[in-house]
């Protein structure tokens, strides 16, 4: 099935409700309509690409000028298996938790952590999703996608990916460029748990036995308390990443504010709470006509209702340079900004 329009309303298409539009819009759901998509379109090649899941992870700043791509391709398929894993192919337009929920129900391990985590399959492996301690990459085996340059269909070994936190080759030589149609996971038949972040492991053991379904549910629950849901309060998760700095420059930082939430990121290197530090600003529940910062998460920058990416924007710059003049930090933002 293939949709293609011109001048395409995208308020729908992107978490944060901007209102917006893309020149050309393309929807597919299966490889080849893609290829023929271009092949008819050659006036199209032209023009910026953009190439959009759930739009959980984007803010609009402006019209797009340019063709938006929407790969829709579903399907979950179990590909290998052996005595202790499953080797599961997964198209880019399956719901992310819809996988979550299916390896759970499953009895599969190694994706519970990552429960309701908006967007779409193909996203995940694009800035390595990651929430309570566990990281995509780590369950990634290959990711398969149509090269735009080269107009070819190739996978790339989850080695080759560059996965880094919230980083992959994807965000950077690739971006824009490869159209990721499906990724291959890797989970366990025989799960070993990752419950060390925060209170995860106190928090499932509340509901009796810890298993995959009660720490699905858990996760969700934790994150249900703390994160606007994008239906009621449009959002696009963490604006910023928690940065990660010189373990000597975040020594003399937790002198001056020893409360500041830290964690070990390599033998060198620091992760800051970034959502702490925005707090300490000021900044946590506040409000500009319909822009604002969430009043349970700093880290979250929110649209009341008619919001423009602009003014989303601006308030974003604001508190970068405030954090950035009280503690001397650099935030990066984590949201896509487009236009
Ligand atoms: P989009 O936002 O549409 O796109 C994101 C990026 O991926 C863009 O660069 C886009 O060009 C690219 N892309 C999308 N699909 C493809 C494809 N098929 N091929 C190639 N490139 C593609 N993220 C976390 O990591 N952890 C969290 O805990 C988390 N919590 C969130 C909570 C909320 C309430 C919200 C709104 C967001 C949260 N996010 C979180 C961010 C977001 O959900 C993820 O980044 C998600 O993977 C984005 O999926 P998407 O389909 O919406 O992608
Ligand atoms: N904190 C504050 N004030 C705030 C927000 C956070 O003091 O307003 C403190 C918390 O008390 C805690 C620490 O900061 O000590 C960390 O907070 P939290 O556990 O809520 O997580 P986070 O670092 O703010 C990250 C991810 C989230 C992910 C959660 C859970 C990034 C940029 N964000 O947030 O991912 O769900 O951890 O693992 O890494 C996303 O990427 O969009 C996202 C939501």
């Amino acid at each position: 099935m293939i949709r293609s329009y011109s001048d395409f309303q995208l308020r729908k298409h992107n978490t944060f409700g901007i209102d917006t539009t893309a020149k050309y819009y393309f929807e597919f759901t299966e490889t080849e309509d893609l290829a023929g998509f271009l092949a008819v379109n050659k006036d199209l090649h032209n023009w910026p690409v953009l190439i959009l899941g759930e739009g959980s992870n984007m803010l609009f700043v402006n019209n797009f000028n340019g063709l938006v791509i929407h790969p829709n391709i579903p399907g979950i398929r179990i590909t290998h298996e052996d005595r202790n894993h499953v080797w599961l192919e997964v198209g880019s337009g399956v719901v992310w938790d819809d996988l979550v929920e299916y390896a759970v129900s499953m009895g599969l391990g190694g994706i519970e952590n990552l429960s309701l985590i908006p967007g779409k399959v193909g996203a995940a492996a694009v800035q390595n999703i990651g929430a309570y301690g566990m990281e995509i990459q780590y369950r990634i085996v290959s990711v398969t996608g149509i090269d735009l340059l080269t107009q070819t269909e190739y996978a790339i070994d989850a080695a080759d990916c560059l996965f880094t936190y919230r980083d992959s080759i994807f965000k950077n030589q690739l971006k824009d460029r490869f159209v990721i149609t499906a990724t291959t996971f890797k989970l366990d038949k025989f799960p070993e748990y990752m419950l060390h972040y925060a209170d995860l492991e106190s928090e499932v053991g509340k509901l009796g036995e810890i298993n995959l379904r009660n720490i699905r549910q858990t996760v969700i629950r934790i994150r249900e308390s703390k994160l606007p849901d994008p239906k009621v309060i449009g959002n696009a998760g963490s604006f910023f990443k928690n940065p990660v700095i010189e373990s000597s420059k975040a020594e003399e930082l937790l002198n001056h504010y020893p409360n500041l939430p830290h964690y070990p990121a390599t033998d060198e290197k620091t992760k800051l709470a970034a959502g702490w530090m925005i707090e300490q600003c000021g900044w946590k529940g506040f409000r500009r006509g319909d822009a604002g910062v969430h009043t349970k998460q700093a880290l979250v920058l929110v649209n009341y209702g008619n919001a423009t990416g602009k003014e989303i924007f601006e308030l974003s710059e604001e508190i970068r340079q405030s954090v950035n003049e009280k503690f001397g930090v650099n935030l990066e933002r984590e949201v896509n900004v487009i236009g």
